[in-house]
C-alpha cells in the first residue's frame, strides 16, 4: 500500500482509498448518478478557466484566512458534510473533525453521521456546522435543531438537492447496503480489502448517530425512502429558519433565482452544489453555475462553491468568480478511507499547501486582493 506520505495530490489519495478500502465502499464514495457525467464534469469544468497570474508583487508572505459568516478561517475552504463515516475508517468522523481544526477550517457535521453531533462538538475547538437533511417528522428535525444549537454548532446547512435519493447505479450493481451485507461477492472483495475488513468487522457497527441512538442503521436507502419529506418546499425552509434562528447556508443551488429566493428567506449563505455529482445527472457543474449567482446576489449573501474541488487552483478560480469559500468532500474522504485521521489530515494538508503556493505564484498576497481579472475563460 502506498504510504500516505507519498500522496503527493489528491488523486493518489483516491488510488490509496481503492487499495484499502472495500470495493464497495470506494464505489460509494467515488461513484455519482447515471452515467457520472456531472460527476466528472465538476472537475473537468475548471479546466475551462485559465489563470492571468500577476508579476512582481512580493509575495513573501501569504495569507490564505478567510471569513465566512463571521468565523475566521485559516483556508479558505471547509469540508462538507458526508454520511455515514465509520464505513470509510473506524476513526470516522472523529478523524475528520480533528483534521480540519487542525488547519483551522469548518467541519460540517451530517446529519447522517456515525458520531453523535454532541461527541464531534466536545472534540475539538474548531469551528462546526450542522446539516440537516429535512424529516417528515417535525418534532424530529426541531429535537436536532435544539440538540445543535445546544452543543454549539455555528450555522446550520439545509440540504436541497435531495428531495429522493439519485440513481447510483455502483452501489446496488455493488450489493451495498448500509449496514453492509455478505454475499459471496461481498465476500470475495473482503478479503482484497483485508484491512478494511479487520477494522469494520473488529471496530463497532455502524450506526447513524443522530437518529438511531444505539439501535444499528437500516439500509440507507430504506430509511431515507421512509422518512425523507420529498414534500418539504420553500413555506418549510421558512418555518425551518424561523425554527434555528442563526446562520444558516442552504446547499444544493444552481440557478440565480432559487438563490435570490433563498437570500430573501434569510439564508445568509448559498452552497452551490448538485451534491458532488450523486443526485441529477447533467446538472451543472458548480464553477458554471458560480458566475450568474454571483451576478445575481453581489454581497446580499457570501457563497460556497461546492464540488469538484481537487487542486488549489480549482479553489482560486472559484474565489476569482465571486466564491467566499469553497467546500468539498471526496478529497478527505479518500484521505480518511485510505488511513483514518492521518489520510484526512494529509488531503487537507495537501489543499492548504496547494492554496499558499496557488497565491504566491498567481502574486497574491491575501484573499482579499483576488478578482475576476485573474481569471480568463477559454
Ligand atoms: C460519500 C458521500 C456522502 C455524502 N453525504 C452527504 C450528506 O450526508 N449530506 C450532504 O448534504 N451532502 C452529502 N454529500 C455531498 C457532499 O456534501 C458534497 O456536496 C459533495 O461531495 C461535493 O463534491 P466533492 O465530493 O466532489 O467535493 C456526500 C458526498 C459523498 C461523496
Amino acid at each position: 500500500m502506498a504510504r500516505l506520505k507519498d500522496c503527493l495530490n489528491i488523486e493518489d489519495l483516491r488510488q490509496a482509498a481503492s487499495r484499502r478500502a472495500h470495493k464497495m465502499v470506494f464505489d460509494y464514495i467515488d461513484g455519482g448518478a447515471d452515467d457520472e457525467r456531472t460527476l466528472v464534469n465538476n472537475s473537468r469544468a475548471f479546466d475551462r478557466y485559465d489563470l492571468a497570474f500577476k508579476v512582481l508583487t512580493g509575495v513573501d508572505h501569504i495569507d490564505p484566512s478567510i471569513t465566512l459568516l463571521g468565523e475566521r478561517l485559516d483556508v479558505p475552504f471547509l469540508c462538507s458534510p458526508a454520511a455515514g463515516n465509520r464505513l470509510f475508517h473506524t476513526e470516522g468522523e472523529r478523524a475528520v473533525a480533528k483534521a480540519a481544526a487542525d488547519v483551522g477550517t469548518i467541519y460540517a457535521l451530517s446529519t447522517l453521521s456515525s458520531v453523535s453531533l454532541e461527541e464531534i462538538a466536545e472534540l475539538t475547538d474548531g469551528p462546526k456546522w450542522f446539516q440537516l437533511y429535512v424529516w417528515k417528522d417535525r418534532a424530529l428535525v426541531k429535537e436536532m435543531l435544539d440538540r445543535a444549537r445546544a452543543a454549539g454548532y455555528t450555522a446550520l446547512v439545509l440540504t436541497v438537492d435531495f428531495p429522493i435519493t439519485g440513481n447510483r447505479e455502483r452501489d446496488p450493481r455493488n450489493g451495498f447496503t448500509i449496514p453492509p451485507t455478505y454475499g459471496v461477492r461481498q465476500a470475495i472483495d473482503a478479503v482484497r480489502a483485508p484491512f478494511w475488513t479487520r477494522d469494520f468487522l473488529l471496530g463497532p457497527p455502524i450506526r447513524y448517530a443522530n437518529l438511531s441512538g444505539d439501535t444499528p442503521a437500516v439500509s440507507l436507502n430504506q430509511f431515507v425512502a421512509e422518512q425523507l419529506h420529498a414534500g418539504f418546499d420553500w413555506k418549510d425552509a421558512e418555518w425551518l429558519l424561523g425554527e434555528w434562528n442563526g446562520n444558516a447556508v442552504i446547499k444544493g443551488v444552481v440557478r440565480p433565482d432559487d438563490a435570490r429566493r433563498a437570500v430573501e428567506l434569510g439564508f445568509d449563505a448559498i452552497s452551490i452544489s448538485n451534491h458532488g455529482g450523486r443526485q441529477l445527472d447533467h446538472s451543472p457543474a458548480p464553477i458554471d453555475a458560480l458566475p450568474a449567482i454571483a451576478d445575481e446576489i453581489g454581497s446580499d449573501a457570501e457563497l460556497i462553491l461546492d464540488g469538484g474541488v481537487r487542486r488549489g487552483t480549482d479553489i482560486l478560480k472559484a474565489l476569482a468568480l465571486g466564491a467566499r469559500a469553497v467546500s468539498f468532500a471526496r478529497p478527505y474522504l479518500y484521505g480518511l478511507a485510505a488511513g483514518g485521521y492521518a489520510g484526512a489530515s494529509r488531503a487537507l494538508q495537501i489543499m492548504a499547501d496547494a492554496v499558499r503556493r496557488d497565491m504566491a505564484l498567481m502574486g497574491i498576497r491575501s484573499v482579499s486582493e483576488i478578482d475576476a481579472s485573474f481569471v480568463r475563460t477559454r
